[in-house]
């Protein structure tokens, strides 16, 4: 896939806001810090475009990214669809009326957004996994929203360690779940697993 345009559209406070839900939409969730923002830039191939941060809780609103794409350079067609930044959870400096205030916002988003076609849940591939975000996707579960994971930071840990990481959260999520559902292994920095995302989001973009 071929990205050609990636413009920043708008951020909103609740999924009522959100523009008209009239294209595919794709959006990127996981604690405050694991790389969402980044993850974005890196598919777009724009450094600039969502704003990341050394610190957390950089992203606090729903923010809306139009695109438009081709499958090949010389596709005649173009796609059009939507990328979502979402903040992070986890945050430890938040209050507790903020937390409720993220949890209504994100649930509701997930939840009531018809055209959202997948979640991309990321997950620090340098942790063991993480009750915060084993419990996150046990939610996506009960809420019965499609989702894909993302284990992100790949050029921040050795191989045979990622490789650890990577599948003692599978293992983890067996636990509860029948089925696993498709993962990629990514790094911002290094354009790991870029043209798999991509062509993820262009299969789905053509059903
Ligand atoms: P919040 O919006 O605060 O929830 O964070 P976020 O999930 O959007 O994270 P962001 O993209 O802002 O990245 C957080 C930090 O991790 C930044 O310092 C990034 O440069 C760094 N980072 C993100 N992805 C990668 C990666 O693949 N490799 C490396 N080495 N650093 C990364
Ligand atoms: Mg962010």
């Amino acid at each position: 896939m071929v990205i050609k345009k990636a413009n920043y559209l708008i951020s909103s406070p609740s999924v009522e806001k959100c523009p008209k839900a009239d294209r595919p939409e794709y959006a990127f969730i996981g604690r405050s810090n694991v790389g969402k923002s980044s993850l974005i830039n890196m598919l777009c191939n724009n450094s600039t475009l969502a704003k990341t941060s050394a610190a957390p809780g950089k992203t606090q609103l729903i923010n809306h990214y139009d695109i438009e794409s081709k499958a090949s350079i010389k596709a005649a067609t173009k796609s059009k669809w939507y990328l979502v930044d979402l903040p992070g959870y986890g945050y430890a400096k938040r209050s507790q009326s903020e937390r409720n205030k993220w949890e209504k916002m994100i649930e509701d988003y997930l939840r009531k957004r018809d055209n959202l076609v997948n979640i991309f849940v990321l997950i620090d591939s340098r942790h063991e996994p993480q009750a915060i975000d084993l419990e996150f996707v046990n939610k996506l579960g009960e809420w019965q929203v499609p989702f894909t994971l993302v284990f992100t930071k790949a050029d921040k840990e050795k191989p045979k360690a990622l490789e650890r990481h990577v599948k003692n959260f599978l293992d983890a999520m067996r636990e509860t779940w029948q089925f696993l559902p498709q993962s990629f292994i990514t790094s911002a920095e290094k354009k790991t697993g870029r043209e798999e995302v991509l062509t993820f989001i262009d299969s789905c973009n053509k059903k």
